[in-house]
């Protein structure tokens, strides 16, 4: 199905100028609705000057019925907490939604609560069903669910980037479910576009520094999906850290494999294996370790696989841009697949280097 009209809510920050500025190139799909809060009412040339939409939009409130009359598709690019608050009535209109946020990544709701309660500004929900309903938007690994779905809850960039790297080894048995660890590194546009003190530039600048070291919110949602590969509960070790970068995220993952004598290239051809239908997930050959300036601006997941044979360590190590790969150009895959298209049409894989 072709020609989709797609209304972007929570158009002004940064996952919703990313989804514009990757709808511009598409030739299906078109933004016609454009959603905000404090941006509501501004029209779309005087907000951001630099991204000419070819309708220029005035911002509006984003309203179910003024949704579903403008648009078949909405991506909702909003803090965590607000979309609950408008699914439920713009899939009853008919409105096919992919979500950004955490909203509806947990199959459980009364998990959601726990890991989400505190931060989101909207925690009394009873769209229990809908988490249940929903389809995690990790397009590699569950592309002909997400082409069935209403909703889809794209995935965190964090997960995104980690569970590239481990799914493969999980699902194949390759590595013992516990003891993996994830170390990240992020860099500030993945904290959004709202002023928040720890990414003013005097402080993020020229500075390296862990944060929510133990009980990251992004922890759980990697050992959901992990658990779900491998059958069995799985907990795990993530620790994210901010870069003095605007994007660009790198995760390496530590896993203990099972058979002792896996070379590097047994997992490599593993992994290219796992992925020879994904152009968005490219394998680097042995000994070719991913840049995140490698991905930057692109859609595109590199992997790279090192075992050390002395301590019978796997090493996966993986480069995405948290805004494309880690978040609108997952979306944007998403919204390709819910209107019958390729997911990787109109999305850039290849980067404008350095
Ligand atoms: N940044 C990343 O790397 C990344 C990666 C993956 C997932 N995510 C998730 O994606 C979502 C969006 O993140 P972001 O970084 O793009 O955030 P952001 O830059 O802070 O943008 C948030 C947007 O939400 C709008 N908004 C806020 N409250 C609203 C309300 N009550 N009604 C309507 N619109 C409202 C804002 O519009 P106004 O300006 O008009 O107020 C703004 O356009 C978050 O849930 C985030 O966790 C982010």
């Amino acid at each position: 199905m072709a020609g989709q009209r797609v209304a972007v809510i929570g158009a002004s920050g940064y996952g919703g100028l990313q989804t514009l500025r990757l709808l511009q190139d598409h030739p299906h799909l078109s933004v016609s609705f454009l959603g905000g809060e404090r941006s509501t009412g501004k029209r779309w040339s005087e907000l951001v000057p630099f991204l000419p939409l070819a309708d220029d939009l005035v911002v509006r409130a984003p309203d179910p019925d003024a949704i579903a009359a403008a648009a078949d598709l909405a991506v909702l690019s909003l803090p965590n907490g607000l979309a609950a608050t408008l699914v439920p009535d713009l899939l009853q209109r008919g409105v096919k939604v992919v979500d950004l946020s955490a909203d509806y990544r947990y199959r459980s709701l009364a998990r959601w609560q726990e890991v989400y309660a505190a931060e989101a500004r909207q925690v009394t929900r009873q769209d229990g069903e809908l988490c249940q309903e929903a389809v995690y938007g990790l397009v590699e690994v569950a592309e002909a669910r997400i082409r069935e779905a209403r909703l889809v809850a794209a995935p965190g960039c964090f997960p995104t980037a980690s569970l590239l790297a481990l799914l493969p080894f999980l699902e194949q048995g390759l590595i013992e479910t516990g003891g993996i660890v994830i170390d990240a590194k992020t860099g500030t546009s993945g904290g959004g576009r709202a002023a928040k003190e720890n990414l003013l530039l005097a402080e993020a600048a020229e500075a390296v520094a862990p944060y929510g070291v133990v009980g990251h919110r992004h922890t759980s949602e990697i050992e959901q999906l992990a658990a779900q590969a491998a059958g069995q509960p799985i907990q795990l070790q993530f620790t994210p850290h901010l870069m003095p970068m605007v994007r660009g995220l790198l995760a390496t993952v530590y896993g203990r494999l099972r058979d002792p004598g896996l070379t590097a290239e047994d997992c490599t051809t593993l992994l290219k294996a796992s992925y020879r239908h994904s152009p968005s997930v490219q394998v680097l050959p042995v000994g070719v370790y991913p840049s995140t300036k490698w991905v930057r601006n692109t859609n595109r997941c590199l992997l790279s696989v090192q075992v050390d044979l002395r301590t019978g360590q796997l090493i996966v190590m993986s480069a995405i841009d948290n805004l494309l790969k880690g978040q609108a150009g997952q979306g944007v895959q998403c919204l390709n697949l819910l209107s019958g298209l390729e997911a990787g049409t109109g999305l850039p894989l290849l980067p404008f280097y350095p």
